[in-house]
């Protein structure tokens, strides 16, 4: 993609999510309509929605000839990622949304034909803004994200993971996950899979361990967390799937095979 392009595509979306941002903000002393989608905990509200509109109106209209993939119905039905594709999670932590009113985040990326060109992460109660353009360098707000440290060991490693997958499971063999819990310093699970990847790559958090993210959850994250020299793929080290579910692990390299190999037993 074109430079110049690129940057204009950068400042155009880099608006749009603040205004995206700042209109849920406005929302939250206004009731709040949640139904339920997939299962009595996967929940969704009419902000989600409205997010995602918002971005899709302007995409079209703007960038009739662009591509949208998003999670709440107002994208459009891809095979592949093929042209400029604009992969949209509008609230990402609904749960957190509906029962904190923080904690959640926007999550919007582009890539071209194939390739990630611009991630946008934006923490919306903190206003803190994690952004990247490949190649350019990865930031929270005006700040440049250091590279991963290279002297991380199991021992030391900050783990996001959530409980479940500790307990009897039909996916993975939770006493080996059991024995990677208590070989870490310590674990964590936040409830928004941007904001963890986001925590990858500013270096707070060292290794991501998560089931059924859908591209949505980690278009932007992946971006962020490569500009710093971190890696991401499916638990199995394939490279991810844009066009499905994924299980994925990311993290500091120095420990992704360690993890992936010694820990991770999928059923
Ligand atoms: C969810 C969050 C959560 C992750 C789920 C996602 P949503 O996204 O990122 O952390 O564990 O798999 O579906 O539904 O709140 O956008
Ligand atoms: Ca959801
Ligand atoms: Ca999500
Ligand atoms: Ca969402």
């Amino acid at each position: 993609m074109e430079k110049k392009h690129r940057n204009e595509l950068y400042t155009i979306a880099k608006q749009w999510v603040l205004d995206a941002g700042r209109m849920i903000r406005e929302s939250l002393d206004k009731p709040l309509t949640i139904e339920t989608k997939s299962n009595p905990n996967d929940l969704v509200t009419e902000m989600d929605q409205k997010t995602e509109q918002f971005f899709a109106k302007k995409i079209k209209s703007y960038f009739p000839d662009h591509k949208i993939l998003s999670e709440e119905g107002f994208g459009d039905e891809l095979a592949s990622l093929d042209g400029t594709v604009w992969i949209i999670d509008p609230i990402d932590g609904t749960m957190n949304f509906v029962h904190q009113k923080r904690n959640f985040a926007i999550s919007l990326a582009i890539y071209h034909d194939g390739i990630g060109q611009i991630g946008l992460i934006y923490n919306v109660m903190e206003d803190v803004l994690y952004h990247v353009k490949t190649g350019e360098g990865a930031y929270r707000n005006d700040t440049k994200l250091q590279l991963l440290k290279e002297d991380i060991t199991l021992e030391r490693t900050i783990l996001l993971i959530n409980s479940i997958w500790s307990g009897e499971n039909r996916r993975i063999n939770h006493l080996k996950i059991q024995q990677l819990v208590r070989k870490v310093r310590g674990t964590r699970s936040y409830g928004s899979a941007a904001l963890e990847f986001a925590g990858i790559a500013e270096g707070s958090l060292d290794a991501y361990i998560s089931m059924k993210l859908h591209p949505w959850d980690f278009a932007a994250g992946v971006l962020l967390v490569n500009e710093v020299g971190g890696t991401t793929s499916q638990i199995d080290g394939k490279p991810l799937n844009f066009l499905t579910e994924n299980t994925i692990f990311s993290g500091n390299k120095q420990v992704a095979n360690p993890i992936i190999d010694e820990y991770i037993e999928l059923k």
